[in-house]
């Protein structure tokens, strides 16, 4: 899956099956009904949602990929929206395991609260990331998940998030990010790749997730 040799105390994290919560049935009218809510997240702030349908479950599978979740202290996710990622970390982490969402809209929270009831999400930049792992009395995070529109983030606001996430994270801590396959050589994105190189000690790309509306690649980076 990853474009360099995966580290083996890592391993890929059976997914519980049963998470309560209304919006777990995943029919069609489910599906619908959280696209329809992201469109309209996206048509009340095009500049902070950054596209149009929320992610597939194989991305957020390919998210965690290789993460043990399971076996984490604090799991933080940013820009979390309608829930694709949410709800398989929400799946994947283990009883003792704290996890927090940030989200900047605050709609999109109040939906959140909604579809997961057992979801501790704070209406909060990304940027408050370390203030969140404080005030939940940890000393770091272990993973930091990213759902956020980096191609669309102002170059001095991604630095912001970047170092917090950096301060937040254990050493040996994971940040797992992705780029939509058309925009990964926009200026900003590029950018941002390099930001990344220059806080993480390994920075890794996975292969291309075609089931994802557009086509995306996973970057997993270790502190
Ligand atoms: C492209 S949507 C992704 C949603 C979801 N993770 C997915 O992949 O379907 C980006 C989300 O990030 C949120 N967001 C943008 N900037 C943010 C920030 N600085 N802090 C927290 N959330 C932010 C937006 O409100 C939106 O819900």
């Amino acid at each position: 899956m990853w474009a360099q040799t995966a580290n083996s105390s890592e391993r890929p994290t059976p997914a519980r099956k049963a998470v309560a919560g209304p919006g777990f049935r995943r029919g069609f009218p489910s599906a619908l009904r959280e696209h329809a809510e992201f469109v309209r997240a996206f048509l009340r702030s095009p500049g902070t949602v950054g596209a149009l349908c929320p992610s597939s479950r194989a991305l957020a599978r390919a998210m965690v990929a290789g993460s043990n979740l399971a076996h984490a202290d604090l799991v933080v996710e940013l820009g979390p929206g309608t829930g694709a990622f949410t709800r398989v970390i929400l799946e994947s982490v283990g009883p003792q395991s704290a996890f927090v969402a940030l989200e900047l809209d605050e709609r999109a929270v109040r939906h959140l609260q909604q579809r997961f009831p057992q979801l501790d999400v704070v209406h909060a930049s990304a940027e408050q990331v370390h203030e969140q792992v404080v005030r939940l009395g940890r000393k770091h995070a272990n993973y930091v998940v990213s759902g956020l529109p980096w191609a669309i983030i102002p170059t001095e606001l991604q630095k912001r998030i970047m170092t917090n996430v950096a301060t937040a994270l254990a050493p040996g801590g994971v940040f797992t990010t992705f780029a939509y396959l058309h925009s990964r050589l926009a200026p900003s994105a590029v950018r941002y790749w390099r930001l990344l190189s220059t806080l993480f000690r390994e920075v890794r790309v996975s292969a291309l997730v075609w089931q994802n509306v557009p086509p995306a690649l996973v970057y997993r980076c270790v502190r």
